[in-house]
């Protein structure tokens, strides 16, 4: 089914056999239920850019005495998706509140990466029940990536009634619709696209604070790592045209903000799939430098598509910041192979080398997976001594969580439990171990921070980051929230930096 035809119809019911026998006494008002298998196909629907988004008069008002509330899981993108819906439900009259006591709408923008995750939004739902039962006009809603998987709308169809909607990610745009509907219908409004996704431009957004904003630059990811659902929740890579990009971190320079961050599965990627130019992420940083802004970050960067032009216009600093998150996943090259992570160790340290040559004072972060199916103990070393031989100031250390729909879940695994904690454990103490040695360097060095408030466990305390993106805690007046200052660094913590401000820099690093 294509997209038209599903726009066309509001009355769908399940096509395939089983949902058919399981959920035919659901009469659902829209039911357009997510495909893996279809989200898993490229290349046949042509990208398609929308500039025409507008809120249909008949849902102006729908939300007037009405609030929201939206909760986030997972990465920056599904943060960033909740600012478009935030700026969708204002929009419709809503008004937007942090607590669910005196919510009429709530939203789950939930995430699929790992089963931990899933398990937490099940947990809520569960908490949600009551809230439901004690006021039945509540509107509770499922969206992200966990709503693009079959398994996932089968569980709550069956297990949770009491949800009155599920959307997914190429769906956000559709929310007035989706809201609609619910208030209408009695029974469950399901609306999940499984295509490869549109690039929606003129979204309203409502932005978390006023200090630093997020900017996608593309969306989707097509790399297909054997263990990894996002290809199959996010769709295709489409990157968004440059002068978009470029009118939008200029319009948030101007209102103020200091640090952009460019968002992306896979940053790197950007402009591959552009047919009439050849304009990379090394292009449109290096316009994006000449803005300004204070700090500009991006993220995430895949390894494979990191090419040397980048590292040149990164070079040359200013507002770009040296520090870059380049996800390693494993450090041997057996396993990178099974993970068709597409570069080897060999290539991964070339990239590291070229790195730190062109920019020396780069801090690089990372993310690693360990107990992938039939992760050996040698292999598990390799990934012990890539990260002492590289150095990481710090990273995001998983043990392997198998997602059904993927490759790598249909692996026989030889690893227990046991094992892939204990290396988990292993690992993080070697990342502690590294992350204490190098902020131990920073004590009695002044450092560059953007002050972002108060401290989140000492409200006499401001807190905020460095270019390398150090947490820093210290004293000083609330009027310099939102600035950057120059801080002296008293004492560092396993993660944290400790200090005072300094009027003079002696040095900034
Ligand atoms: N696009 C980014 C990563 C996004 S997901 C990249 O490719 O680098 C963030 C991290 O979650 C990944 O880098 C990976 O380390 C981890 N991850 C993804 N799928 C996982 C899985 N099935 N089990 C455990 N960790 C996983
Ligand atoms: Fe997942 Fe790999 Fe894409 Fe990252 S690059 S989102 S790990 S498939
Ligand atoms: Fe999670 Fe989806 Fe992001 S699976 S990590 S919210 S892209």
């Amino acid at each position: 089914m294509n997209e038209n035809q599903r726009l066309e119809s509001t009355q769908v019911t399940p096509s395939d056999k089983k949902s058919e026998k399981d959920y035919s006494k659901y009469f659902q008002t829209v039911y357009m239920p997510p495909s893996l298998k279809d989200a898993k196909k490229r290349g046949k629907e042509d990208v398609k850019y929308h500039n025409d988004f507008k809120i249909d008069e008949k849902f102006r008002g729908m939300g007037d005495g009405r609030k929201f509330y939206i909760r986030t899981y997972g990465c920056q993108m599904n943060e960033h998706d909740t600012e478009v819906m935030a700026g969708i439900f204002l929009s419709l009259g809503y008004e937007i509140t942090d607590t669910v006591d005196d919510a009429h709408v709530i939203l789950l923008n939930t995430c699929a990466i790992r089963e931990n995750a899933e398990n937490k939004v099940f947990g809520e739902l569960g908490h949600l029940k009551a809230l439901k039962r004690e006021r039945p006009d509540l509107l509770i809603g499922v969206c992200g990536c966990m709503s693009q998987e079959e398994s996932v709308v089968n569980k709550i169809l069956q297990k949770h009634q009491h949800v009155d909607m599920i959307f997914g990610t190429h769906n956000i745009h559709r929310l007035p619709h989706i809201l609609s509907e619910a208030y209408l219908s009695k029974e469950m409004v399901i609306e999940v696209w499984s295509k490869e996704g549109d690039v929606i431009e003129n979204l309203p957004k409502v932005r978390k604070g006023n200090i630093k904003a997020w900017v996608n630059i593309m969306y989707g990811c097509d790399k297909f790592c054997t263990y990894c659902i996002v290809p199959y929740t996010r769709g295709k890579e489409r990157s968004r045209r440059p002068e978009d990009i470029i009118q939008e971190v200029r319009h948030l320079a101007a209102q103020g903000y200091k640090e952009i961050t460019l968002l992306g599965q896979n940053v790197n990627a950007y402009g591959k799939d552009f047919e009439d130019m050849k304009y990379g992420l090394g292009d449109l940083m290096d316009e994006i430098r000449k803005i300004d802004v204070a700090r500009i970050r991006f993220t995430t960067s895949h390894p494979r598509d990191f090419d040397d032009y980048l590292i040149e216009v990164l070079a040359k600093g200013g507002n770009l910041v040296d520090h870059i998150h380049l996800p390693v996943q494993s450090g041997s090259s057996e396993v990178l192979k099974i993970m068709a992570r597409k570069y080897d160790r060999e290539r991964y340290m070339d990239l590291v080398r070229k790195i730190k040559e062109a920019i020396p004072n780069a801090s690089l972060t990372t993310d690693i997976i360990v107990g992938f199916p039939n992760e050996t103990e040698e292999q598990f070393e390799e990934t012990m001594s890539l990260y002492r031989e590289v150095e990481f100031d710090s990273a995001y250390t998983f043990i392997y969580s198998p997602r059904e729909g993927t490759p790598a879940a249909k692996m026989q695994d030889n690893v227990p439990m046991e094992v892939k904690k204990d290396r988990l454990q292993r690992l993080n103490a070697l990342v502690n171990e590294i992350s204490a040695k190098k902020l131990k360097e920073y004590e009695g060095k002044v450092v560059e921070v953007l002050v972002e408030g108060e401290s989140k466990n000492n409200p006499d305390v401001l807190a905020g980051y460095t270019r390398k993106n150090k947490l820093v805690n210290f004293k000083a007046s609330k009027s310099v929230i939102g600035q950057l200052v120059k801080v002296k660094v008293l004492e560092a913590k396993t993660w944290t930096l400790n200090g005072e401000m300094v009027e003079e820099a002696a040095e900034v690093r």
